[in-house]
């Protein structure tokens, strides 16, 4: 067993607590690889921001889960390199069983989430209590999930979204004994989270989504007040990045994502915790592209892996002070 304690990191109960009071978000960024992990550290480093590094089962695959823990470990010593002592919580992004997250919380990880939300309100209540039970006694935190977001959650894939509804969210923080309960509101995962026929279409021909469910996120914030939600699928897809993925070569057709003043008035509530995993796809990807692109040449991977972590950086700093407000928090 390897406590997260060890590594230097820490789970996300104070973070939270700090964000609901604070009315600003934490976020939770993505990572699979060292560029990306590079680029968290310095972005939030950078902008003195509390920050979620969050693994989902398939980055734990890709990345390997001994290779994850030093890598959470350096992130944590670069971090105190830059000059920052931020909070650093490892987070475990839709596990979907007791097992995984066991496995991970002997393996450092400092917060869970267990993802039963396909399962029955009373079966999604009873296994994320036996999580909670095992994670609690080793001082880590767990998320839980209510209603269902349209898109892939890893391997549970979902054709639409079903919205929490309100009036069971105090049976179910109770019944489970969560720390923090992501809602469903109308955002979904990927780069495509509205179809066409559910937006408007500018002067551009860019598609403008619909708005969320607000007034759902309010009845939850009222039945459970100062409690932590969290908010996934909660990238823009911010069109610049597109366009440069189109131009280079891409094929992204009517990409569509949450805008950010709508992100930004979910941070000033409960939400204390945005997930963000396809804008950093999208910005390293672009700025990969267009490298290859203007320099065809080249076949050292720093010459493109390095502008999209720069690009990554920007996209991060610009999350961390413009949109979640979790910059100078830390
Ligand atoms: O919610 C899903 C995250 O974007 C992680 O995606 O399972 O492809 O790593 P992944
Ligand atoms: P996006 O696909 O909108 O980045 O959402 C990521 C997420 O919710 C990870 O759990
Ligand atoms: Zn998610």
């Amino acid at each position: 067993m390897v406590s997260y304690k060890e590594l230097g990191l820490v789970n996300t109960r104070e973070m939270f607590a700090k964000a609901v009071k604070g009315g600003y978000a934490i976020p939770a960024y993505n990572f699979n690889n060292m560029e990306q992990l590079q680029a968290i550290i310095l972005a939030c480093a950078q902008t003195k921001s509390p920050v979620i590094l969050q693994c989902s089962a398939g980055a734990r695959k890709y990345a390997n889960q001994t290779m994850l823990r030093y890598m959470a470990q350096g992130a944590v010593q670069m971090s105190r390199e830059e000059g920052a002592n931020i909070p650093i919580a490892l987070h475990l992004d839709h596990g979907d069983s007791y097992d995984l997250c066991v496995s991970c919380i002997e393996n450092g990880f400092s917060s869970v989430m267990i993802d039963a939300s396909h399962l029955k309100f009373e079966e999604n209540i009873a296994l994320t209590k036996k999580v909670v039970e095992y994670a609690h006694k080793h001082d880590v935190t767990v998320e839980a999930e209510l209603g269902r977001l349209a898109g892939i959650e890893d391997d549970v894939v979902a054709a639409k979204s079903i919205y929490t509804q309100p009036e069971d969210v105090e049976k179910f923080v109770k019944g489970s004994g969560c720390d923090s309960l992501a809602i469903s509101i109308g955002t979904s995962h990927g780069a495509y989270k509205f179809k066409p026929e559910q937006c408007k279409r500018n002067a551009q021909g860019v598609l403008e989504p619909p708005e969320l469910r607000f007034d759902i996120l309010a009845e939850c914030e009222r039945r459970l007040p100062g409690f932590p939600i969290v908010l996934h699928g909660a990238s823009s897809v911010i069109i610049e990045y597109v366009q440069q993925i189109n131009q280079y070569g891409g094929k992204m057709k009517d990409a569509v994502g949450i805008p950010e003043d709508q992100l930004r008035r979910a941070a000033a509530s409960a939400v204390c915790k945005i997930n963000i995993d396809s804008d950093g796809r999208l910005a390293m990807t672009a700025a990969i592209r267009k490298a290859l692109h203007d320099a065809p040449g080249e076949f050292d991977p720093r010459k493109y892996l390095g502008p999209a972590r720069d690009e990554l950086i920007k996209l991060m700093k610009h999350k961390n002070e413009a949109v979640l407000g979790s910059a100078g928090k830390a």
